[in-house]
């Protein structure tokens, strides 16, 4: 089977250089490639003549442009990034014959209520990040080409930006910190999303009907002041230098913190659908933020 594999050097990407390896060969498509495997989504026309030469079976696409802030002032780049450029995927994966595998978010839903957004809820994105995201899965739906769409939630890993990172970061440098209350969702390992990547492509080779979109993210839900205090308990507890306490974290609400794009309060998402078509059990977002927080302190 030949594996595409694009924006492998961002979270999600690098753990499916990982998790694609026993599967498949990869090629790997970044923007810094060499010239017959480099990948640019600002430019879909390129990307267009790289597939049709490169032809592979399998397209996974964990490229996007994530800046979710800086996407309300550049809304061109992260369209053409979020939504044309997976729409061309699409278009040639239905051309080729080929899997594409394309992941999106939560930001895709306005956050009201507080139930699990299950995967046919109505979208409506707060912000252009959400917007751009949303239209690339409707491209992708539209092209008629065999597909998964996997919306997941507040990725981590032990590399590259986010959140947990962040927290550590901040922990060492201050001694006091607030940190919003009032949006609820769950932290997902990038090696969480890979794994199941895996597995559901495997799956889908044996059964086409599973193609569709999935919500996949942890078990369990917390809010980003509980997922900061458990990563300070935790990393205190392995006795990792901070000089925030966690007793010293104070939660506030989204309005302390206005920021350019505004965020949904509700992110849950039902992985009901994804943990009965592929057999699967989720593990609570403890189990792999605790890992992660383990793997960045002791090494
Ligand atoms: N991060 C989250 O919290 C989160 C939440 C929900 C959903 N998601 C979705 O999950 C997927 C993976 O996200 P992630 O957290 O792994 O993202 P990430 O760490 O920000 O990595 C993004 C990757 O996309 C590549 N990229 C960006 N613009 C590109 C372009 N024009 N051409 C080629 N490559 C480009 C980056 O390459 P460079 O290294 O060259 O910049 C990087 O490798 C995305 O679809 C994202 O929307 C993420």
């Amino acid at each position: 089977m030949r594996v595409l594999l694009l924006g492998a050097g961002g979270q999600v990407g690098w753990e499916l250089q990982r998790a694609l390896a026993p599967l498949a060969a990869i090629t790997l498509a970044t923007r810094q490639g060499d010239a017959g495997t480099s990948v640019d989504l600002e430019r879909p026309e390129q990307m267009r003549d790289t597939l049709r030469r490169l032809q592979p079976e399998v397209i996974v696409n964990a490229a996007a442009f994530t800046a979710v802030d800086t996407a309300e002032t550049d809304r061109e780049r992260a369209r053409t990034v979020n939504a044309t450029s997976p729409g061309v995927l699409g278009e040639e994966a239905a051309r080729l014959g080929a899997l594409l595998v394309h992941y999106s978010t939560d930001y895709v839903f306005d956050g009201s209520g507080s139930a699990p957004w299950r995967e046919d809820d109505a979208a409506a994105p707060l912000n252009v990040y959400g917007e751009t995201k949303l239209a690339g899965e409707v491209l992708v739906r539209g092209s008629g080409c065999s597909h998964l769409i996997f919306r997941t939630s507040w990725v981590y890993a032990t590399r590259g930006r986010n959140f947990l990172r962040t927290m550590l970061r901040l922990s060492a440098e201050r001694e006091t910190l607030s940190v919003v209350n009032d949006q609820h969702g769950a932290p997902t390992g990038a090696e969480l999303i890979a794994d199941v990547t895996a597995h559901a492509i495997t799956a889908l080779q044996a059964n086409a009907r599973l193609g569709g979109t999935y919500h996949l993210v942890a078990g369990g839900t917390t809010t980003w002041f509980d997922y900061a205090s458990f990563i300070i308990g935790t990393a205190s507890g392995l006795g990792h230098p901070l000089r925030l306490r966690q007793s010293a974290l104070a939660p506030c609400s989204s309005r302390d913190f206005p920021s350019p794009a505004r965020r949904p309060h509700n992110s849950r998402l039902s992985t009901a659908k994804l943990r009965s078509a592929f057999g699967l059990e989720l593990p609570d977002w403890r189990s792999g933020v605790d890992r992660a927080i383990r793997e960045i302190c002791t090494t």
